[in-house]
């Protein structure tokens, strides 16, 4: 057993003190700092690989040699990655409970072909995970499945089975002897993925984590490894949707602004080529309350319909309620109509939400949810083949979107018939054929263009 020394935690950002503090001076919570017991080496997990010493060199005298990428097999997943995955990279995805994290990377261990993986799970049984892999229909030889949590022993077993990919479902359940707190906890979480990360590196193996977030955040483990790893993923979505994207937040081999989108069907997750044709209803009359908005999530753009509903309010207090948009923009975007248009919001109950349970924080989608707003209010369908994107400012003027162009090609692609965007475009865009451009400078131009 190593010596052992006792150090504070803040459990929610991973801050380590000598002593106990009432506040985390990193990030400012209060009674986040617990007391734990850790190995005096923290280095000592590295004892099964042993580490050579590096060399200095000019920064020209480095081979590229990092740009092998190995195909994962799912075109979502090599999106996010930046193409696929860098050998010998450590990656953590992270997510909710129950949002497909397990499946999801069962998948991507059952469709990278041509390539051993070992899929070490300490949360399902061996028969668990053969049940997954059947309803998944896949199946790759050269998949292993190890159920185990000592993280020795799963070292070792790297070290003989020599995989192209691991995967570790879930860091939570996994522990080191080298260190006496129970798995799950701060230290533990720690200790495991700096031992994992040696691995990954000196075998030159890429590993996979994954790392439950609850819905409060209160549960330290992904947050604190977030600058240990090389690419922090984040699996979002409702759990009552059936829509999921895979985010990159962190990569240190390429670019995060890619979103990937899957669909959760029965038989496992479904890659979303084209997430604007899931996202739009047909209905066979146009209804009052709908507005589509052309948005961009990272680099990738697509149309969602919004939903609105403006009532008279039952009581003193007006409702708002907004199911994936920041109810603060509401407000702001209520008050902006009020003053700007006259339209009387004190008086409604405001609701909005947005097609398979999306959240939406690009503010390009804030002429669309204020078309859908106007349209409920006057409770009249918008024009036939409209959409918008562009963002509203607190004086009611209407501020050009990122991406406009790209939004407007989606638009078009889609068969859009027209786009009302900001007049402060930089340069005018030449439109597509078949969707005509509208460009408005300010909010009040809004109902002319769109009803
Ligand atoms: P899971 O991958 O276990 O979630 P996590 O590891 O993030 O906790 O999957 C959770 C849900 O996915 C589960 O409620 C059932 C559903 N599911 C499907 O709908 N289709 C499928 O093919 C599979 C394997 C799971
Ligand atoms: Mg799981």
């Amino acid at each position: 057993m190593a010596k052992l020394k006792k150090v504070y935690f803040c459990t929610d950002c991973g801050y380590e003190t000598p002593k106990w503090l009432g506040k985390c001076p990193a990030c400012g919570a209060w009674n986040t700092i617990t007391e734990h017991t850790v190995a005096k080496e923290s280095s000592s997990p590295a004892r099964v690989v042993s580490v050579p010493r590096a060399e200095v060199c000019k920064v020209q005298d480095i081979a590229e040699n990092q740009t092998r990428r190995i195909d994962t097999g799912n075109k979502e997943a090599n999106r996010v990655l930046g193409g696929g995955i860098v050998p010998g990279s450590l990656i953590l995805l992270g997510g909710e409970p129950g949002i497909g994290k397990s499946t999801l990377s069962l998948q991507l261990a059952l469709t990278a072909n041509n390539l051993s993986t070992l899929y070490v799970s300490g949360e399902e049984s061996a028969e668990q995970i053969k049940m997954r892999a059947k309803r998944l229909g896949i199946n790759n030889m050269e998949c292993t499945v190890y159920t185990e949590t000592l993280l020795e022993n799963i070292i070792s077993e790297i070290e003989a089975l020599h995989p192209d990919m691991v995967i570790i479902d879930s860091i939570q359940t996994m522990s080191t002897d080298l260190v006496e707190s129970s798995a799950g906890s701060v230290t533990q979480i720690r200790e495991c993925t700096a031992a994992l990360l040696k691995v990954a590196k000196m075998l030159g193996i890429s590993i996979f984590i994954i790392g439950h977030i609850t819905k409060e955040g209160t549960i330290a483990g992904p947050k604190i490894l977030e600058h240990i790893v090389d690419v922090v993923l984040q699996f979002e979505g409702d759990s009552n949707n059936n829509y999921r994207i895979l985010r990159g937040i962190k990569n240190r081999f390429g670019a995060t602004y890619e979103i990937g989108v899957f669909e959760m069907r029965d038989t496992g997750l479904k890659e979303v080529d084209n997430p604007s044709e899931i996202l739009l209803s047909h209905y066979d009359e146009p209804l009052a309350g709908i507005s589509v908005g052309a948005v961009v999530d990272g680099l990738r753009p697509y149309l969602i319909e919004v939903q609105a509903l403006v009532s008279g309010a039952a009581y003193g207090t007006p409702q708002r309620s907004s199911m994936g948009f920041d109810q603060r923009r509401l407000n702001m975007l209520l008050a902006v109509l009020e003053k700007r248009i006259g339209m009387k919001m004190f008086q409604k109950d405001v609701f909005l939400n947005f097609a398979g349970g999306f959240k939406i924080s690009d503010t390009g989608i804030d002429l669309a949810v204020v078309s859908a707003i106007i349209s409920s209010y006057y409770d009249r369908p918008l024009l036939e083949g409209v959409c918008c994107a562009g963002e509203i400012g607190l004086s009611g003027e209407v501020r050009p979107a990122p991406r406009t162009e790209q939004r407007i090609a989606e638009a078009a692609r889609l068969g859009f018939k027209r786009i009302v965007v900001s007049s402060f475009i930089q340069k005018k865009v030449k439109a597509p054929k078949g969707i005509e451009v509208v460009y408005i400078s300010s909010i009040d131009q809004l109902p002319k263009a769109v009803l």
